[in-house]
């Protein structure tokens, strides 16, 4: 049976990444015979250059045909100055939402041959291995009523609505439980429940839930409080779950404690289990077009899609292991290079992938 891949590049490094990604890609698919079929669309800045818009109706129409999509990254300062609905970032936030993928997993987990990359020390990160369980398509980051509006005395007021339902909560806290359940068993829920009614809501339910996982040890904390606790003793969290905002937040700091921003995929599921891969990093527009930018992040977003999406889970596991086996060989892209490494850029870092599968 065919599996279809709708490659969106995007902007900047998006391409250049990607293109590592999709050769590694077609290396498993013959090795594992998986049957892929790839077709590319535009989204971000690409698509708004090339079709006026940053999420273009063929774009969507595509990615609903597809059994999963693996995208590079949007935005860059090219499109500082267009309007705020046709941003770059709009195309992402369009597509996430369109697609109602809902439940964005962000592991953050420490290579060991990476240790010494981190800010922290290596005895506070050294078999670090989080997961951060995003709500992705609701949140302030949807809410209505939202925008820019002149009050009565002449000056502006911006504002955002932050809010959650039930169903939105119980969705994610779902996806959330049940990834504790195959991890060791932790969750914990991160809100701001001291002052946001939303939040409140937020862990009324997600207590409620836990009735449904008797196994699953439960605890809440204060978004301020973990922001802290991540970056003071980040090995005592297993899997957070938290709100689309704070989520974006919290998902940075964890990713730079293992080192590097280009070292993390993300997935971006539906309730079918249908997804979007692509690295949690940007479009590092300061780094585009010099071939350096690391595309490990893309080429492990490629083996959560095997797993979550294309059934591949030996295809996942060959990629991982490659992955690691190259750092073992010493090779590292500017971002993770230390002393004593091997310093390399974007293309034969996913060459060398490519040689350990
Ligand atoms: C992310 C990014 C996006 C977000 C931006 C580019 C809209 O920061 O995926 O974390 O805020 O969700
Ligand atoms: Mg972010």
């Amino acid at each position: 049976m065919t599996k279809k891949v709708l490659i969106l590049p995007g902007d900047n490094i998006g391409p250049e990444i990607v293109t590592e990604a999709v050769k590694l890609l077609r290396r498993v698919d013959e090795k594992f015979q998986l049957g892929i079929e790839l077709d590319y669309g535009n989204l971000g800045g690409a698509a708004l250059d090339a079709e006026g818009v940053p999420c273009p109706q063929e774009t969507l129409d595509k990615a609903r045909q597809s059994d999963a999509i693996l995208l590079g990254a949007v935005g860059g300062p090219q499109w500082d100055d267009v309007e705020r609905h046709l941003r770059p970032e709009k195309g992402l936030l369009t597509i996430r939402s369109e697609l109602d993928l809902f439940g964005n997993l962000r592991p953050a987990i420490m290579y060991p041959q990476l240790a010494h990359a981190s800010s922290l020390k290596p005895e506070f990160v050294s078999g670090l291995d989080i997961l951060i369980v995003r709500e992705l398509v609701g949140g302030i980051y949807f809410g209505e009523p939202r925008g820019i509006r002149t009050l009565e005395d002449g000056q502006r007021e911006g504002y955002n609505t932050y809010k959650y339902s039930e169903s939105e909560i119980r969705r994610i806290g779902k996806m959330a439980f049940e990834a504790a359940m195959v991890r060791s068993k932790r969750l914990c829920s991160v809100d701001k429940s001291n002052v946001l009614e939303a939040t409140v809501l937020w862990r009324e339910v997600i207590s409620e839930m836990a009735a449904d996982y008797p196994e699953v040890e439960l605890s809440h904390m204060y978004v301020d409080n973990a922001a802290m606790q991540l970056v003071k003793q980040p090995k005592q969290f297993d899997v957070l779950v938290t709100g689309n905002m704070f989520g974006d937040i919290l998902s940075d700091t964890a990713a730079m404690l293992t080192g590097s921003i280009g070292m993390l995929p993300s997935a971006s599921l539906d309730k079918q289990g249908g997804g979007m891969y692509e690295p949690c990093h940007g479009s590092a527009p300061d780094i585009a077009g010099k071939g350096v930018a690391n595309p490990l992040a893309t080429i492990l977003s490629v083996a959560m899609m095997l797993r979550y999406s294309l059934n591949a889970p030996k295809a996942a596991d060959a990629i991982e292991r490659a992955v690691s086996a190259v750092l073992d060989q010493g090779l590292r892209t500017a971002d993770i290079f230390t002393d004593g490494s091997q310093l390399v850029g974007t293309v034969e870092m996913g060459d060398a992938v490519v040689a350990a599968i």
